[in-house]
Parts: C-alpha cells; sequence; structure tokens
C-alpha cells in the first residue's frame, strides 16, 4: 500500500528527545524559546509563541484579539472543524462563506457580501499547503476595519508575493500534527504581528501569568513541552527540502495525471502541497476513492461535510461551491517518502480508474 500521508521520525529526532530527557526539564523551557526563535524566520519575523496544539493556537490568537460574544467571524466551511469550533469557543459566531471552486480556498467576493456591523475578523485558511487570496483578503479587511487570523495549519512556508503565510495579519496559526508538513508530535505555533500581541497570547498559554502567581488575565494551560519543542526543531531544519520534494512530487502528477482535475495555482503564490487534491468529475467519487485503494493507492478525502453542516453546527448556509467540493475531492499520496516507482504506480491507477470506458 502507497500511504497517503507518512511522518518522518529518525535518529535525529530520537536524539533531540533524549537530550532533553537526560536534562531533565521537560515542560516549557529552552527548546521551546529556541524553536520560536527558528519558526520567525518562516513567518518574516513575527513573533512567535509555540502551545500544545493548532487548535490551541487558532484559540488563543482569537481571544488574544478579543473576539467575543456578540462578534462574528468570517470563515470558510470547507475545511478542518478547528477553524470554525476555535470561534464558536470564544462565544462568538462563525459566519461560513464559499469557496473559490478552482483553490478550494475562501473566496474574496463572498467574504464581502458577509460582512455585518458584527464583523470583527476574517479567518482565511491556506487549505493544502496553498495560501489564500491574500491580496484581494487584505484589501477588504483595510477597507472595513477587520482584523485577518490566518489559519496556516497546513501551510508551512507557502508565500504569497513573496511573504509566508501567517505574516500578512495580526495573527497566523499552524499546527504540528504528525501528519502535517513537519511535526512535534503534537503542537503549533501563533504567528504575531506585534509584541503586545505575542505577550497577551504567552500570558493565555501560561495561566494568564508572566511572574508567577501573579496571574494578570484568565488564561489557559496550552504550554509546549521542550520534548516536543525539541523535535519541531529538528523538523524545522529539514522543512525546507521537504517542501521541495513535495513540490516536484506534485510537478510529476500534474504532468502526468488525465481525466481528473489537478491543483490550480494561483499567481505569485507558492504551494507547499501539505494535499495533492484532485477532483474527480462524472465519476462516484467514493467508488473512485475505494478503487484506489483496492489498487494499493492510499488516499483522504478532506473535507467529505461542510463544517456548517455538521452536527456540531448544523446551520444553514447556501455554499455551492463547498457543497460540490465535498462531493468530488481525493487527496493522493505527494509526501516526500514516495519514490519515483510509487509515483508511476499513482498516475498509473488514477489515469487507469479515470479513463476506463473513455
Ligand atoms: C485547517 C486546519 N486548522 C486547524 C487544525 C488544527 O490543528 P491541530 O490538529 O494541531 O489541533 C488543522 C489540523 O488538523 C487543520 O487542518
Amino acid at each position: 500500500m502507497i500511504s497517503a500521508a507518512k511522518p518522518i521520525i529518525g535518529d535525529d529526532e530520537r536524539q533531540a528527545v533524549e537530550r532533553v530527557l537526560k536534562s531533565g526539564m521537560l515542560a516549557q523551557g529552552p527548546e521551546v524559546s529556541a524553536f520560536e526563535e527558528e519558526f520567525s524566520k518562516y513567518v518574516n519575523g513575527y513573533k512567535c509563541v509555540a502551545v500544545n496544539s493548532g487548535t490551541s493556537a487558532l484559540h488563543m490568537a482569537l481571544v488574544a484579539a478579543d473576539i467575543k460574544a456578540g462578534d462574528e467571524v468570517i470563515v470558510p466551511s470547507f475545511t478542518f472543524a478547528a477553524t470554525a469550533n476555535s470561534v464558536a469557543l470564544t462565544g462568538a459566531t462563525p459566519v461560513f462563506v464559499d469557496i473559490d471552486p478552482r483553490t478550494f480556498n475562501i473566496d474574496p467576493a463572498a467574504i464581502e457580501a458577509a460582512i455585518t456591523p458584527k464583523t470583527k475578523a476574517i479567518q482565511p485558511v491556506h487549505l493544502y499547503g496553498q495560501p489564500a487570496q491574500m491580496d484581494k483578503i487584505l484589501e477588504i479587511a483595510i477597507k472595513n476595519n477587520l482584523l485577518i487570523l490566518e489559519d496556516a495549519a497546513q501551510a508551512h512556508l507557502a508565500t504569497f508575493n513573496g511573504k509566508y503565510v501567517g505574516s500578512f495579519g495580526i495573527a497566523g496559526t499552524f499546527s504540528f500534527y504528525p501528519t502535517k508538513n513537519m511535526t512535534s508530535g503534537e503542537g503549533g505555533m501563533i504567528s504575531c504581528a506585534t509584541d503586545e500581541f505575542a505577550r497577551m497570547c504567552r500570558l493565555l498559554r501560561n495561566q494568564g501569568m508572566e511572574k508567577r502567581y501573579e496571574n494578570e488575565v484568565v488564561g489557559f494551560n496550552t504550554r509546549m513541552t521542550d520534548i516536543h519543542a525539541a523535535i519541531g526543531r529538528v523538523q524545522l531544519a529539514k522543512v525546507e527540502e521537504w517542501t521541495k520534494i513535495r513540490q516536484q512530487n506534485a510537478n510529476f502528477l500534474d504532468e502526468n495525471l488525465s481525466g481528473v482535475v489537478t491543483p490550480y495555482v494561483i499567481p505569485n503564490a507558492v504551494h507547499v502541497y501539505h494535499q495533492y487534491t484532485i477532483r474527480v468529475r462524472g465519476h462516484d467519487r467514493d467508488k473512485f476513492a475505494d478503487e484506489m485503494t483496492k489498487r494499493g493507492v492510499g488516499n483522504g478525502v478532506y473535507y467529505p461535510i461542510p463544517v456548517h453542516q455538521l452536527p456540531s453546527f448544523n446551520l444553514k448556509f447556501d455554499l455551492p461551491n463547498t457543497t460540490a467540493a465535498c462531493k468530488e475531492v481525493i487527496s493522493i499520496p505527494v509526501h516526500p517518502s514516495l519514490t519515483q516507482s510509487e509515483l508511476e504506480t499513482v498516475v498509473e491507477v488514477i489515469n487507469s480508474i479515470a479513463n476506463a470506458g473513455a
């Protein structure tokens, strides 16, 4: 079976963990600070605050931005539930809007149409590793005095107009879940536009304390351990190389797949292919995916149900592009451990299913 995703954990990661275990300093400490400092290079110098998951990063950034009950935050519905959960957990209302069907990312025109006097922020997602249309989103945010919080959970090192994602708004958030382009085991990072915002995130991460037992705000415990940070640092040193391989693999797939819709990349964007997602039209998507699995090619459907329709939200929004994408997408192997012969098998299997009877 050719796996759909494969975390790469080697001796370097094992030695890093061993180093922390030997030091006896397991909780948040020098490894976390070093990880934050090193990550800041990939968000154009934004101040970084490491936390225990991408979900915590989203939630804390919203709280730090003072998003609360009575506010509205515009989000896509074609995403992982955490994007909207984090908004709902602040007491604010997620307002779901449609996507651009070419990119699967939030549609700027739909954002503009959804703005009300209660709107406080836009939370675009850089889905699958492709930057959202940040020039237009920035323009809308400036015109309407809205904050931008980027959900960059899937998009480490992606750029738009030469700028890293996570450095367009007041904050960006990243995930280091094992299947992401880099991992720390579990973990997340908040990139912050200002020192003040970073300080608030640090307070929120640690029960609202900077000085011990002098809690300044009501906070969480969302600290990252030094064990996780040590793994993250090793992976960060490799992620540029892994990203290049993902992009080469994507090029090969672009050039050789037929009978399916391959990813469209917007001008001036660098896609980092967390997922390589095809659209199958004129086929039953679930049968197509099952057939791939039967023939040994792992795959995933991200996401089969629009977030607003999940039982946890159960809301009515008319989002035709989202509904269509949920029925047609399949993410196929693109990860850096694939061999050339595995890539060729992926192409052969997909082309043969897509073009059967043609
Ligand atoms: C778009 C998106 N947002 C948020 C998250 C949440 O990240 P985590 O799983 O690290 O909490 C994920 C990852 O699972 C994601 O894909």
